[in-house]
């Protein structure tokens, strides 16, 4: 709650459920005792000193654990490793060549099993073709690939010759591209023809031709040929992958690294300014990634089938489809297109709307999947779906579920271990960033007793507080979020920015990294994330957060999504407005409206209820699924639009300013 000292953000929803894990889980958990809580605490560096021996392979072992100038930091000095050996050659000399790595689906449904042997040779081939065509240790290529092994096999072969990777997202346009290219001053781009969504082919090669040309320092373009789609080549810069590989031999000896070499720049879009490339390094980047991959997702390499259902465009997918699943040996499931699209050979008619929306049940069922990992706009998707689809298949063989990317609302958090999880999967709400690298806080599925839309706590070894706007530490109720102590994972800076790296996240609170999040601390200690400080709404001098008022909005009957912003109001300086889309069934109507402002109002209390339920019928999101609130602020101030260049479907906005011109709101 607010305190004397100045309100941070107020805590109004209250949520008593809670879940253990059952005896069985925890009898068989890769971690069920909760000393390692403590341990960890006495003494992180050593507790990560102890992870990255146990589960690396070194070329030496290291010196120094951490060499802290904040905000620099440098993990496991001294200690050369190479990133690829640990992803494939040492389980490979282990025995375990033949083990899957990636069950890949096509989204026509054309399925590759790809062993670790396999992995390993392809790898060594695009190794050995980027030392070819120019690519030295500490230089940047960039990868434009759809869901595809190539885009795995490309960034390994990167990590293998210590190049640097840089993968824009599939998605994204050829302007784009130009900013991420030439920030980074790649030289080669990995791309292919095209790929597949909703039944077609998706052309990405046309894109990197229009980039390219505005990229001075690309020589050479790298094509995979997935779809025939019979791309332009320009000769002499352009390059078929097969023939590139074929001309190779398979083997590549692997370079010992510096821990600090850098591993890949990301790009996040910040709101307005210019994307920033974030850096993450070697040593410290695996260790944490492939720590927390195993104990997040209890990780039985022998056995389980593990699926990230995200893009490896986004730092989900580098971590936790590549890099953690792979250093832990585990086998990992891989798909192309949407989860609406059946397979060619189950497909009833070509109309999309009547295709069928059971493909990632499908998919679980015949590959045995034991953990699954999404994101919570996906699961309000599948909720607006119904029940009946995953109904339809054996999905038993589900251990673990987890989220990431958004708060998780706890009607969607309890639909999905309902109908997904049986009811008997821990569900693990993974709080964390592009910028942290890996996992922060999360619940350990063999030994925290979950609750509904709460991340729970910070992981063994990892610090983190909440703090009013004095930096005063938070122990109760709402503040922000901020981290304490340097972890291995975390971003070493911005790429040719040092400067808007101090300031963007060390500079608010001092010591401390500031992510940008709210969140609220419980009576028992768990946190519940809040979403972003900047989209917190002032109502009457209360800090009320967007992520309660959504969720008490999706927890009306009728209501499948819902996103809420703050509009300026002359009385209260700001008021809430919430925008909803109905499930299926339910009538516009003015009754309706009101019925669901009176349900947020009795959830949350009377200071909550929005002033103006806008009904829509879809809400701007980023391609990665956020809901872009910037955007809805912008139609509700009647303001021209902002940066639209990250919005997935630029009509929306079109069809929401629509409905909020047409005088659909409920002013009191
Ligand atoms: O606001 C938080 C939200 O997503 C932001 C990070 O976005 P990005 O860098 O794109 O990385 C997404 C994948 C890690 C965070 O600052 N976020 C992420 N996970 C959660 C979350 N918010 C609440 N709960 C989560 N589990």
């Amino acid at each position: 709650m607010t305190d004397d000292s100045g309100a941070t953000i107020e805590d109004y929803y209250r949520e008593e459920r809670t879940f253990p894990p059952s005896p069985d889980f925890v009898a068989g958990a890769v971690l069920a005792d909760p000393g390692i809580y403590p341990r960890a605490d006495a003494d992180p560096e050593a507790f990560w000193a102890e992870q990255a021996r146990e589960l690396l392979t070194w070329d030496r072992d290291f010196d120094t654990t951490l060499d802290w100038q904040l905000p620099f930091g440098r993990w496991f000095v001294g200690g050369p490793l190479n990133v690829s050996y640990n992803c494939l050659d040492r389980h490979v000399e282990a025995g375990l060549g033949h083990r899957v790595a990636i069950h890949w689906e096509g989204e026509p449904g054309d399925p590759r099993a790809i062993t670790y042997a396999d992995l390993l040779a392809e790898v060594g081939g695009v190794a050995n073709a980027l030392k070819r065509l120019g690519v030295d240790t500490g230089d940047r290529v960039c990868i434009y690939l759809p869901m595809i092994p190539e885009a795995v096999v490309a960034m390994l072969a990167c990590s293998r010759i210590g190049a640097a990777h840089s993968v824009v997202f599939g998605g994204f346009s050829p302007d784009s591209l130009i900013d991420r290219i030439n920030d980074a001053g790649a030289t080669v781009v990995v791309t292919a023809d095209g790929g597949y969504r909703r039944g077609v082919p998706f052309l990405l090669k046309p894109n990197v031709d229009v980039a390219v040309a505005d990229c001075p320092t690309v020589t050479s373009v790298v094509v995979v040929d997935r779809c025939g789609s019979g791309p332009h080549m320009t000769p002499g810069r352009d390059h078929w992958w097969s023939d590139l590989v074929a001309a190779e031999s398979a083997e590549c000896a692997p370079l010992p690294l510096d821990s600090e070499q850098l591993l890949y720049l990301l790009y996040t879009s910040g709101t307005t300014a210019k994307p920033k490339g974030i850096m993450h390094t070697t040593g410290g980047y695996l260790t944490q990634v492939a720590w927390t991959h195993k104990v997040v997702f209890d990780l039985r390499p022998e056995t389980d089938v593990y699926w990230c259902a995200a893009d490896v465009g986004w730092v989900t997918g580098h971590s936790y489809i590549v890099y953690g699943p792979l250093c832990n040996g585990a086998t990992t499931v891989m798909y192309e297109g949407t989860p609406d699209t059946p397979r060619e050979d189950a497909r009833s008619g070509d109309d999309p709307a009547g295709w069928d929306k059971d493909r990632l049940w499908d998919i679980i069922e015949r590959y045995g999947v034991t953990q699954l990992y999404t994101a919570p706009t996906a699961i309000r998707t599948f909720m607006k779906w119904g029940a009946d689809w995953p109904a339809r298949h054996d999905l038993s063989s589900l251990r673990v579920l987890g989220t990431v990317g958004e708060p998780i609302n706890p009607e969607a958090w309890m639909w999905y271990h309902t109908h997904i999880g049986g009811e008997r999967c821990p569900i693990v709400d993974t709080w964390w960033q592009t910028e942290t690298g890996g996992h922060m806080i999360t619940p350990l599925p063999g030994i925290t007793a979950t609750k509904p839309g709460s991340a729970c706590r910070a992981l063994p070894g990892i610090g983190a507080e909440l703090v009013d706007d004095h930096g005063k530490v938070v122990e109760h109720g709402g503040g922000y979020l901020t981290l304490t102590r340097p972890w291995p994972s975390m971003l070493r800076g911005i790429w040719g920015d040092p400067e808007r790296y101090r300031d963007t996240y060390w500079s608010r609170f001092e010591g401390r990294y500031f992510p940008g999040d709210g969140a609220k601390v419980d009576d028992d200690g768990y946190m519940w994330l809040l979403g972003r400080v900047d989209d917190v709404m002032n109502v009457s001098g209360h800090r009320i957060s967007t992520t309660e008022v959504e969720s008490a909005l999706v927890d009306h009957p009728a209501v499948a999504e819902a996103a809420v912003v703050g509009a300026s109001d002359d009385t209260t300086g700001q008021a809430i407005v919430g925008y909803v889309i109905l499930r299926g069934g339910n009538d516009p109507t003015e009754e309706l409206r009101q019925d669901i402002r009176s349900h947020v109002a009795t959830k949350l209390g009377a200071i909550a209820r929005p002033r103006a339920v806008i009904i829509v019928p879809d809400l701007p999101k980023t391609r990665s699924g956020k809901i872009m609130r910037r955007l809805l602020r912008d139609v509700v101030e009647g303001r021209e639009l902002g940066d639209t260049t990250t919005l997935a479907d630029a009509n929306v906005v079109e069809a929401i300013r629509d409905r909020a011109g047409s005088g659909s709101t409920d002013e009191d």
